[in-house]
């Protein structure tokens, strides 16, 4: 089969599905298929170091999905249900049947860089009797000003991600999870969301989110000297090589975001609307020109304002605090008032959270101007843990 790095060097076909992107957002175009190749053959392999779904470039649909260990289950079922759901996984993610006689819902598809990712909350540890093993670093979220959390959409046991180029492959690895998981856990709460799909663009670019931003171009990246110390657990334990996940259903409050001016809209961001340059960066400035906080016009006023996003967020700002941030947007539908459920399903990695999300959301949600506009409205923290060994599960190093 077509791994999807192999699609990727595809022999000058043409065809790079998410080449050069990243989960900074870069994204790569699929314009033009070479002959019986597709969106869809491209494939992440389910058995590697790290789980999949953290550094990859965001597919187009994400599902998430929450799970509350039964009572009855136990750490041996916990064993069984993370060997199950490994197994599925790394099949669909090679483009297999998940299982004899499986729904068909992903029948003709490719893998269309399926990945799967579980993560384990705080709570799973005391119900699978392996308190003396929960990390140092999966410590409960602090409140935040502002926080307007619906506790039945926060937090569980278990949490998986599902990511894929084409929805029906996404959503078809979703009810198989959820099939396997039937007896052993309970779904908690689910989330969709998307992002870009590869070849919408005509050339690799970064993202837009439902605010119409360029999102993620200051992200970390691998080929930054501290990316994986930035990224990912360190030690000798069974996290080494696994990440801490945070996640956050931001709602965003788009009919006052999208009444306000263009150059208000760019000042709370600190960064032009058009192409995602920063506005300390003058006329010329592209969208990597490197920020400059300290930047002032001619009568010394900031370029970037003291409350703009980028201001706030900033690992300089916050003692060197910095995430690996890797989001979906969602819209689902209307609420009672008639404005739209819509907004960003951030999600955030880090070797520690202590070190990244939490210092950062800190200040964000006391001194943004982006705030104003946005609702958390749930929170979730999880130990997402080293991939699955060869022939192994994703959790082995834990449970064995
Ligand atoms: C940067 C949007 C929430 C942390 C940015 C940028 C945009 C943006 C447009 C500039 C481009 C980039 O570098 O990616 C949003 C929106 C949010 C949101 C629409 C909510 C719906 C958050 C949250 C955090 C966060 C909750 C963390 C607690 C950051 C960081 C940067 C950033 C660290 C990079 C800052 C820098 O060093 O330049 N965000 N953001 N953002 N955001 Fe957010």
């Amino acid at each position: 089969g077509l791994s999807r790095r192999a699609v990727l060097g595809g022999a000058g076909a043409g065809l790079a599905v998410g080449a050069a992107g990243g989960a900074w957002g870069g994204r790569a175009s699929a314009h033009a298929p070479a002959d019986g190749v597709t969106l869809g053959a491209a494939r992440v392999p389910f058995h590697a170091a790290r789980q999949g779904g953290i550094v990859e470039p965001a597919q187009a649909r994400v599902e998430w999905a929450a799970f509350d260990l039964l009572a009855s289950t136990g750490r041996d079922g916990l064993a069984a249900l993370l060997r199950g759901w490994s197994a599925a996984a790394a099949r669909m993610a090679a483009g297999e049947p998940a299982a004899e006689g499986e729904n068909q819902i992903a029948l003709d598809a490719g893998p269309s860089s399926l990945t799967v990712t579980f993560g384990f909350g705080a709570t799973l540890f005391d119900k699978a009797g392996l308190a003396d093993r929960r990390p140092a670093a999966l410590v409960e979220l602090p409140a935040f000003p502002g926080d307007a959390l619906d506790p039945a959409r926060s937090g569980g046991d278990l949490w998986v991600q599902i990511g894929a180029d084409d929805s029906l492959v996404a959503v078809h690895a979703l009810r198989v999870l959820m099939r396997l998981a039937t007896g052993l856990a309970a779904p908690r709460w689910l989330m969709s969301g998307f992002a870009r799909t590869p070849g919408a663009t005509p050339h690799p670019m970064t993202g837009r989110n439902l605010m119409g931003q360029v999102d993620g171009t200051n992200n970390p990246r691998p080929r930054d000297p501290d990316f994986d110390a930035t990224v990912f657990a360190a030690g000798g334990d069974w996290m080494a090589g696994g990440s801490y996940a945070v996640l956050r259903r931001i709602r965003m409050l788009l009919e006052g975001w999208d009444t306000l001016p263009l150059d208000k809209q760019e000042r709370i961001i600190g960064r032009r609307k058009s192409d995602g340059a920063p506005l300390s960066g003058g006329p010329d400035a592209v969208e990597r020109t490197p920020v400059d906080l300290a930047a002032t016009d001619g009568d010394g006023v900031l370029r970037i304002a003291p409350d703009a996003h980028v201001r706030v967020a900033a690992a300089a700002s916050n003692g060197g605090a910095a995430m690996l941030r890797r989001g979906f947007s969602f819209h689902d539908g209307l609420l009672p008032d008639g404005s739209p459920d819509a907004g960003l399903l951030f999600a955030a990695y880090q070797a520690d959270p202590a070190r990244g999300f939490v210092p950062v959301q800190q200040r964000l949600s006391r001194g943004d101007g982006l705030s104003r506009y946005l609702r958390h409205e749930a929170s979730a923290l999880f130990a997402v843990p080293p991939g699955a060994p060869a022939g192994g599960y994703v959790g082995q190093q834990l449970l064995e």
